[in-house]
């Protein structure tokens, strides 16, 4: 019951500051302004933006794959597009790129609940209590991870290639870990102890929308495979408004790249698979200088402190309603 309604206060004050970011975004959009160089060999196609927060809107552009993702039972056949873009000026520093999407409402109620937080400590892979309606596949396996969240997972893949000039093309190295919260990469997943990672999960099914079993998400880092994947884990951790975007991957500072991103001419290569149409979605993604932390957050950390001591002082109060109430009982039992 408390539970319940420290739920519903969270939706409500997630409303609010949906409305605040999104009063946000449109000052944002006011920056795009900059224009390509005159003679830039990248010419039509090439979009401009602005150098703040390059975002780029995908879901148009790959439009002959968004087409394809409407029908379900296309889900194996691939999808590439290839979107050009001109950075008119260097992104100095470290360099994030996120994904982002609209119109996805990661937090509905039902939504939000369907996971189970003790499969996903590791202690029992098998747990999938509140997992409904991803509890266990068509042979009765337990699914793992099992739940909603779990099964939607974000699986569009990205490659950022700079091209130097017309005849060049370098492919811009990005990294894969050090994108989820600290507490939730160590404290709140983890995976089985089990030296053999495809061991533990013996008797658990894969979620029935991925290709492939959780043991197999990155089988080139084992600190970054099965529960304590990265991806998984950013994904994992629900969005409170139906636009939001989530760090996906951080620029590895090597070679050309040393300084950050030099300005320039760049395509995005994007494996179209998360289907997003058929909600009247759009997809994303977007280049920055700042961790999410930056920007609005000291709006965004207040309001959490706010909620949490509201919910504190809600939950002292039934507790003492409750003792009141359980002692009347014991009186009148007596
Ligand atoms: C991207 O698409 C969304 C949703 O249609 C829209 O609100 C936003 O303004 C678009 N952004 C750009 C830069 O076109
Ligand atoms: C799509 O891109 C991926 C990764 O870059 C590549 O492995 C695959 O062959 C491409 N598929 C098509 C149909 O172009
Ligand atoms: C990607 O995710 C969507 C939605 O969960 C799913 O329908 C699709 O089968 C997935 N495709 C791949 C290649 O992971
Ligand atoms: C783990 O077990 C699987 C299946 O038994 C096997 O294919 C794989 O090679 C093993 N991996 C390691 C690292 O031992
Ligand atoms: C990028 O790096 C390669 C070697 O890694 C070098 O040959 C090339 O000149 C560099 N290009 C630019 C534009 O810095």
């Amino acid at each position: 019951m408390t539970f319940r309604l420290t739920c519903r206060c969270f939706l409500v004050l997630r409303q609010l500051l949906a409305f605040k970011l999104r009063l946000e975004e449109h000052q944002l959009s006011r920056l795009w302004t900059c224009q390509p160089p005159p003679g830039s060999f990248l010419q039509g196609e090439t979009l401009t933006l602005n150098w703040k927060h390059p975002t780029i809107n995908y879901t148009e552009k790959c439009a002959s794959c968004a087409k394809l993702r409407e029908d379900a039972t296309n889900f194996d056949k691939e999808c590439n597009c290839s979107i050009s873009f001109y950075l008119p000026q260097k992104m100095e520093g470290n360099v994030y790129l996120y994904y982002k999407l609209y119109g996805f409402y990661q937090n509905l109620y039902r939504y939000i609940l369907s996971r189970s937080n003790i499969q996903l400590l590791g202690t029992d892979v098998k747990d999938v209590r509140n997992c409904a309606p991803f509890k266990t596949s068509d042979k009765g396996l337990p699914i793992a991870p099992c739940g909603a969240i779990a099964n939607s997972l974000f699986n569009d893949t990205f490659v950022l290639l700079y091209n130097p000039d017309s005849s060049t093309q370098i492919e811009v190295p990005m990294m894969r870990t050090a994108t989820a919260w600290w507490t939730d990469k160590y404290v709140k997943f983890q995976n089985p102890t089990y030296q053999n990672l495809s061991h533990a999960f013996e008797g658990t099914a894969k979620p029935p929308n991925w290709p492939k079993p959780v043991y197999e998400l990155d089988e080139e880092d084992p600190r970054n495979n099965g529960f304590i994947n990265d991806d998984f884990i950013v994904w994992m951790r629900t969005a409170a408004f139906p636009t939001f975007k989530k760090l996906h991957r951080r620029l590895h500072r090597i070679d050309n790249f040393t300084e950050g991103l030099p300005a320039g001419s760049y395509s995005f290569i994007i494996n179209y698979n998360f289907p997003v149409s058929r909600f009247q979605g759009q997809k994303a993604l977007v280049l920055s200088t700042l961790t999410w932390s930056g920007g609005s957050s000291l709006f965004l950390g207040l309001a959490y402190l706010v909620t949490g001591a509201v919910t504190l002082l809600a939950f002292f109060s039934m507790m003492a309603v409750h003792l009141k109430l359980k002692e009347r009982k014991t009186f009148f039992l007596q």
